[in-house]
C-alpha cells in the first residue's frame, strides 16, 4: 500500500506571513504523524520564504516517521541535507518567481551534477529522489544518475480537465511506472493531488509514496490537521 507523505510548507508560508512563531511547522508535523501521515516533506528554499534552517533541523530531531527534504542542487543547500541528514532528499528544480515547483528536475541535462550530488547523499545514506516529469528520458537519466527513487511530477494529471486528457496524463504515468520499475526505481508521486483527484492515482500499482501539500493544508484550515491528515489517508487505503 502506498504510503502519505505530508508537505507542511503551507504551515510555514502562514507564520511567515507576519514573521511571527506561530503556527509552528513541528507541531504541525507532530499533528500529522498522530493522525497516521507516514512522512513530513518540508522544501528549504534558497529564499526561505516558509521552510527556514531552523524547522529542518528540529524536524530531524522530532520526526519519526519519513523526514523528506525536498531542495535544489544549490551547493549551500546541498550542504545543509549533508548537515542535517534527513531520510531522504527529493530534488526539485527551483526558479525563485515561481508560486511553487513549477516543472520536473532536467535530470538528463545535468546529469554530471545530478551524479555529484546523489553521490554526496549516499555517502550520508541519504535516500535520494528525483521529481520528474513522467518522461522515459527523464527517468533513464534519473537511474543513470544513481537515484533511488522518482517523484513524478502529477500536475500534467492534475491540470487536465476533459476526460480524454486525465486519461491521457494517466496513461503517461502507468508508462512511466512500467520504465521506471523496469530501471529499478522506486516510484513516488506528487504535485496538485487533492480529494477529488487522488484515487485513479491511488489505484496505479507501484506507486509506493505520495507527497501532498497544498489539498491537505488548505482543508485542514477548515477542519484541523489531523482530520484532513486521516481522510487523505483513508482515500489512499480504500484504492490499493
Ligand atoms: N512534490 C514536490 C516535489 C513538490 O515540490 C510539491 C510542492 O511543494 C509537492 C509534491 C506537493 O504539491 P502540492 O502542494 O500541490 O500537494
Amino acid at each position: 500500500m502506498a504510503v502519505l507523505n505530508v508537505n507542511i510548507d503551507h504551515v510555514a508560508t502562514i507564520r511567515q506571513a507576519r514573521r511571527a512563531d506561530e503556527p509552528d511547522p513541528v507541531w504541525a508535523a507532530v499533528e500529522c504523524e498522530l493522525a497516521g501521515a507516514n512522512g513530513i516533506t518540508v522544501h528549504l528554499r534558497q529564499d526561505r520564504r516558509h521552510i527556514n534552517d531552523r524547522d529542518v533541523r528540529i524536524l530531524k530531531e522530532t520526526v519519526a516517521c519519513k523526514f523528506n527534504l525536498e531542495m535544489s542542487m544549490a551547493d549551500p543547500i546541498v550542504k545543509i541535507a549533508e548537515q542535517v541528514c534527513p531520510d531522504q532528499v527529493t530534488l526539485v528544480p527551483e526558479n525563485r518567481a515561481e508560486l511553487t515547483t513549477e516543472g520536473g528536475l532536467e535530470c538528463a541535462n545535468n546529469l554530471k551534477r545530478l551524479m555529484q550530488v546523489v553521490k554526496r547523499m549516499h555517502k550520508k545514506h541519504i535516500l535520494v529522489s528525483s521529481f520528474i516529469a513522467p518522461s522515459e528520458k527523464q527517468i533513464l537519466a534519473s537511474a543513470e544518475a544513481g537515484c533511488d527513487a522518482v517523484e513524478f511530477h502529477t500536475g500534467y494529471y492534475a491540470n487536465a480537465v476533459t476526460d480524454a486528457s486525465v486519461e491521457k496524463a494517466l496513461n503517461e504515468l502507468r508508462d512511466a511506472r512500467d520504465i521506471a520499475a523496469a530501471a529499478g526505481l522506486i516510484i513516488h508521486a506528487g504535485h496538485g493531488l487533492n480529494y477529488r483527484n487522488i484515487e485513479p492515482v491511488a489505484k496505479i500499482e507501484g506507486i509506493c509514496e505520495f507527497n501532498i501539500g497544498h489539498s491537505i493544508i488548505s482543508r485542514a484550515v477548515i477542519v484541523g490537521i489531523q482530520q484532513a491528515v486521516a481522510q487523505m489517508r483513508r482515500l489512499i487505503e480504500m484504492n490499493p
